[in-house]
């Protein structure tokens, strides 16, 4: 076992946003984490392996000559769009990587970090006895995952609503709301913000250090984990302004019809019956947005930048 300080190797599958952030967190912790993915990751000083984890024997490959305690799978595609322009691919990609990292794994510890979109969106309450409803090929190609993940031995489906943090601008993919709104609004730039959208935004710090913990045994199987504030993406984008000391004019409130966030549901948002729960034998908290947006401001790593 391994996680918050047990000393262990974890795999992570996936070197993105949220993968790096959780090896960062093992290492912190006195654990060895090694992250895979087809191409090396863009940042960090983790130890990392290549792999297709949609080819089932380069994923027993890497299991063995890693050898980790455990797996954490954390891969994409993470495109929404992406994944409605080919849903066949990205259900693939999802529950194929996923079955091929089980039959990998073993009777190893898995822990996949699913999403909110296994819910259509139009509640602003999804406990985890909430049945889903997914309203696009994302969602639907991540419940097959969580399906696949759920038969396995010893695992934990942990759904975690938006995250955020800083990424550096010229990121390849989409920058997640937080730095995208920081990097606008430091540049003098106008943000469009939708009033009528709803997330349960978390630190992705946050994010990594619950994930760590979770890979420990007696975790539930499927626990969700929203940050404590529902919170309108126009209210948000203004406490960011608020922070950076920015004009809240440059924040351009608005219904989400009128722009990019179109085709997204009216709710992206978590909450828990066992998180609280959870926490509490962990002695983690998960921070609000107006702790995490001046944790971030303040900290504002060169990077970022
Ligand atoms: N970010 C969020 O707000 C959020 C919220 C809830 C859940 N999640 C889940 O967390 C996961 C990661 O999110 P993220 O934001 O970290 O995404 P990301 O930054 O796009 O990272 C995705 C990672 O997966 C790797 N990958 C993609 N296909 C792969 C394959 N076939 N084999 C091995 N690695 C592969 C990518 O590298 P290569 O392309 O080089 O292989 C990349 O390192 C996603 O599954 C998403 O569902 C994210």
């Amino acid at each position: 076992m391994t996680g918050d300080g047990h000393g262990g190797r974890t795999l992570i599958v996936g070197s993105g946003f949220v993968g790096r952030a959780v090896a960062d967190r093992i290492a912190e912790r006195g654990g060895g984490a090694v992250l895979a993915s087809r191409r090396p990751p863009s940042s960090g000083t983790a130890d990392w392996v290549p792999l297709d984890a949609a080819d089932p024997a380069a994923c027993a490959r890497v299991v063995r000559s890693v050898a980790p305690d455990d797996l954490v799978l954390v891969h994409g595609p993470s495109d929404v769009s992406w994944c409605e322009a080919d849903p066949e691919r990205a259900a693939e990609l999802h529950a194929g990587a996923a079955a091929n990292l089980v039959a990998a794994a073993g009777d190893r510890r898995l822990l996949l970090v699913s999403t909110d979109n296994v819910f259509d969106g139009s509640s602003p309450e999804n406990h985890e006895a909430t049945p889903t409803a997914p309203a696009n090929a994302y969602g639907r190609a991540k419940l097959r995952a969580e399906r696949v993940v759920r038969e396995a031995p010893d695992a934990t489906v942990l759904r975690v609503s938006l995250v955020y943090g800083w990424e550096p601008e010229g990121a390849a993919k989409w920058l997640n709301y937080f730095a995208a709104c920081a990097h606008r609004l430091r540049a003098g730039e106008p943000v469009a913000a939708p009033e009528d959208q709803w997330t349960t935004p978390v630190l992705v710090a946050d994010v990594a250090a619950v994930t760590a913990a979770a890979l420990a045994p007696g975790t539930p199987e499927l626990l969700h984990l929203g940050g404590p504030d529902r919170i309108s993406r126009a209210d948000w984008a203004e406490a960011i302004a608020d922070g950076l000391g920015a004009p809240r004019e440059l924040v351009v409130r608005g219904p989400r019809a009128a722009g990019r966030y179109a085709s997204r549901p009216a709710n992206t948002c978590l909450t828990s019956n066992r998180l609280g729960a959870f926490l509490a034998g962990t002695g983690l908290r998960v921070r609000g947005v107006a702790e995490g947006v001046r944790t971030l401001l303040a900290a504002a790593p060169e990077a970022a930048r």
